[in-house]
């Protein structure tokens, strides 16, 4: 048997409404994305949605409609995908680690006002694996000391925490279409907000601080548009965007899927001593199906697996051991030990909501065949 670690989910519908837009006038940023941005915004209940290029589009003009830049500070987590702190280094500023939970993998609240300087602006957590950060914790500190809040919600559409969503106590979160995640274009990206002058500020930055966008510019006859700033080139095209509008109603259903994926490792790991599942607190998103094993057997399970022909991956080594963030930032790798830990003995397991039952039971077994021998 072989298990692949993601297959995606696209229905003969998603194909179909791409061949619709191949087939109309336009192409790049135009009705599609516009209709995308309204069901995906009614899905989340923020106000505002803005289609961009990628998550990581999403996090830098975020930071940046957030007025955050050289010489500031923004707090983030070492648990993470480096486009987390990338993001932050892109407009300039320093991200700045607060170590994680042990149990759970996300940001420590505690860590995180420990680590606030007279420089810090902003607070940016990660809903890892699609399980919500205590918002409302973080919510209360950016409240005290007076600093943005933004999340990563890269894994994170569907999750509540504490009766709120990503993006409820924040200035806005960003999602990921990557064609990996729970929702996906092959590569794609949004903000949403409740904040309306924060959507129009991403909006215009997504395209090169233009007046006025291509589906703007084409209704009636020519009229001059002005650059008001300078922005990037992080739009959505249509032709992405048409593979995203049926996906979005069938979100529910497929983490359904994906829960009961996630209740059948659970149960048939149960009996592995040496392996322990990262807590779920609130209702998850279930992106990725990931357990802690001993770091001395991590890499070599790695390769047992993968010798069995299961697909696996690691989400992710702590990003302050990775060169150039050790190097730039002068990191040690003991400065943040529960995120040092955590990314020593996590490992991710094939997870997709199409994965059948006897291939959790062959990963399953594959695994309890390492300490077997
Ligand atoms: C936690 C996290 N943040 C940000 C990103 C960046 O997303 P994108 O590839 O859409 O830029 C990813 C992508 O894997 C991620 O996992």
């Amino acid at each position: 048997m072989k298990v692949e670690f993601y297959k995606h989910a696209l229905a003969e519908e998603d194909v179909e409404n791409v061949g619709k837009t191949l087939r109309s006038l336009f192409l790049t940023t135009g009705p599609v994305c516009a209709e995308v941005e309204r069901r995906f915004a009614e899905y989340t209940g923020l106000a505002h949605c803005v289609a961009l290029n990628s998550c990581t589009a999403a996090l830098h003009l975020g930071l940046l409609a957030l007025g955050i830049g050289d010489g500031d500070e923004v707090i983030t987590t070492p648990m993470t995908f480096i486009a987390t702190a990338t993001a932050i280094a892109h407009t300039g500023a320093t991200p700045v680690l607060a170590d994680i939970e042990a149990a759970t993998g996300l940001i420590d609240p505690k860590a995180v006002e420990r680590a606030i300087t007279p420089k810090t602006k902003a607070i940016l957590p990660v809903h890892l694996y699609g399980v919500m950060a205590d918002m409302r914790a973080l919510h209360s500190i950016a409240d005290t000391h007076g600093l943005h809040l933004l999340e990563d919600a890269a894994h994170c559409i569907e999750a509540e925490r504490d009766g709120i969503h990503p993006g409820r106590l924040s200035r806005g979160a960003c999602y990921s279409f990557y064609a990996t995640k729970n929702l996906t274009c092959g590569e794609g990206g949004a903000l949403g907000t409740c904040d309306e002058e924060m959507a129009h500020r991403v909006r215009l930055l997504r395209q090169h601080g233009m007046s006025k966008e291509a589906a703007n510019r084409y209704h009636g006859n020519y009229v001059h548009w002005d650059m008001l700033e300078l922005g990037w080139k992080y739009n959505l095209s249509d032709i992405n965007a048409s593979l995203l509008l049926s996906q979005i109603e069938r979100l529910d259903a497929q983490l359904a899927l994906r829960q009961h994926a996630y209740d059948q490792y659970v149960e048939m790991l149960a009996g592995i001593p040496q392996i322990t599942i990262p807590s779920v607190v609130g209702k998850a998103a279930h992106h990725l199906f990931t357990i802690q094993v001993p770091a001395e057997d991590r890499d070599n399970l790695l390769h047992h697996l993968g010798n069995n022909a299961v697909g696996t991956a690691v989400n992710y080594r702590a990003i302050h051991t990775l060169s150039w963030l050790k190097k730039t930032y002068n990191h040690r790798p003991e400065d943040f030990p529960n995120a040092l830990r955590f990314g020593r003995r996590t490992l991710s397991l094939p997870f997709y909501p199409g994965i059948k039952t006897e291939e959790i039971e062959y990963v399953s077994d594959t695994l309890r065949s390492y300490w077997a021998n």
